[in-house]
């Protein structure tokens, strides 16, 4: 009985360190050390090879090293009845909530501006408008999108959220479903997207609902590049429509050097670092889930493979 390592990030060492610490009797082997596929119960990975998981008879969980599961679901051979458990928060709320902070007080404050008078030497005053009188709408209200609207609400931005299912949050005015989609979006001066990426909402943020947003709004993507088409994107920014970016994460990353977002003036581009998982939460959170699985219980939390999220 093992445990498969399987994360083509530089980080595995540490992984593998903290997992030795939470569960020393369980070895944990990476693909060029497991021998027999059959040996391997459990499999810790970040974005699999398809085919990897697959190859494992008896495998009775997969956990996922992140919040976004679509590096796994797009593996076709992927064993149909075994749990995906992906990790909560671990340590990335809190990041990711910075991060969204950072793009709201970038516009909300007029720092794309400024910046812009910067380079021409002019000295111009804007006014400054309440945080009261920003509309900010936070897409996805999950473990990470309703930690970031609930900051948003207590630094006092009108804040509004939307989700598939119906939520109430407290300060926070809730839309949902493909019905209260344009409600949604004709109210947000910046748009903060945490939707995860599915069937559903791949390509969601395109050239029609981009046009709901009013005119001169923000975008704010931390969550996958695929949900925004990145050419509606371009046009909308160039066309006005949008006053400008703060992106994350791209279509394909590393972002290719000719792509021309990296030298687009209303761009601001990070290299998908919104939130980095943290080792020891992360290694906590699996074993606690492991420990209940050897102890005959079920996985908590597992992912909704209809869903894909
Ligand atoms: N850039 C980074 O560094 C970074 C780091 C971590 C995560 N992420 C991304 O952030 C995403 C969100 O993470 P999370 O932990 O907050 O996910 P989550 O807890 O699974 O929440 C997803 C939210 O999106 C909503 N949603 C899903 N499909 C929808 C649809 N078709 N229409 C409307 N709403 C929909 C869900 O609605 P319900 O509440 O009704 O289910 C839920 O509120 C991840 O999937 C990942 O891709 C990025």
């Amino acid at each position: 009985l093992s445990i498969l390592l399987y994360n083509k990030l530089d980080n595995a060492d540490r992984w593998r360190a903290a997992f030795q610490e939470v569960l020393p009797d369980l070895p944990m082997v990476t693909r060029e050390t497991m021998g027999e596929p059959g040996e391997i119960r459990y499999a810790v990975v970040w974005q699999p090879e398809p085919g990897v998981l697959g190859e494992l008879p008896n495998l009775r969980a997969i956990f996922n090293l992140g919040a976004g599961v679509d590096g796994i679901l797009r593996d076709a051979s992927l064993p149909a009845d075994i749990p995906i458990v992906r990790l909560r928060d671990a340590g990335m709320a809190t990041q990711i909530t910075e991060y969204a902070l950072y793009g709201t007080l970038h516009y909300h404050r007029d720092f794309d501006r400024y910046a812009g008078f910067q380079r021409a030497a002019d000295w111009t005053e804007l006014p400054n408008r309440r945080a009261g009188d920003r509309p900010v709408g936070v897409m996805g209200l999950g473990v990470l999108g309703a930690d970031v609207a609930a900051k948003l609400a207590m630094l006092g931005f009108d804040v509004s959220g939307w989700s598939r299912s119906p939520k109430t949050l407290p300060d926070v005015s809730c839309f949902h479903g493909d019905d209260g989609v344009q409600a949604f979006l004709s109210r947000c001066e910046i748009l903060i997207v945490a939707l995860p990426l599915t069937d559903d909402t791949r390509g969601f943020l395109d050239a029609r609902r981009i046009a709901w947003l009013p005119d001169g709004a923000a975008l704010v993507n931390l969550a996958r590049g695929p949900l925004v088409v990145e050419a509606d994107l371009l046009a909308a920014l160039e066309g006005g429509k949008l006053r400008g970016a703060l992106l994350d994460v791209f279509n394909e990353e590393p972002l290719p050097a000719d792509n021309p977002l990296w030298r687009h003036p209303k761009v601001i581009v990070t290299p998908h670092i919104a939130a980095q998982t943290r080792v020891r939460e992360g290694a906590a959170q699996i074993a606690a889930e492991i420990r209940r699985m050897e102890e005959g219980g079920a996985p908590s939390q597992t992912v909704d493979r209809s869903l894909g999220y």
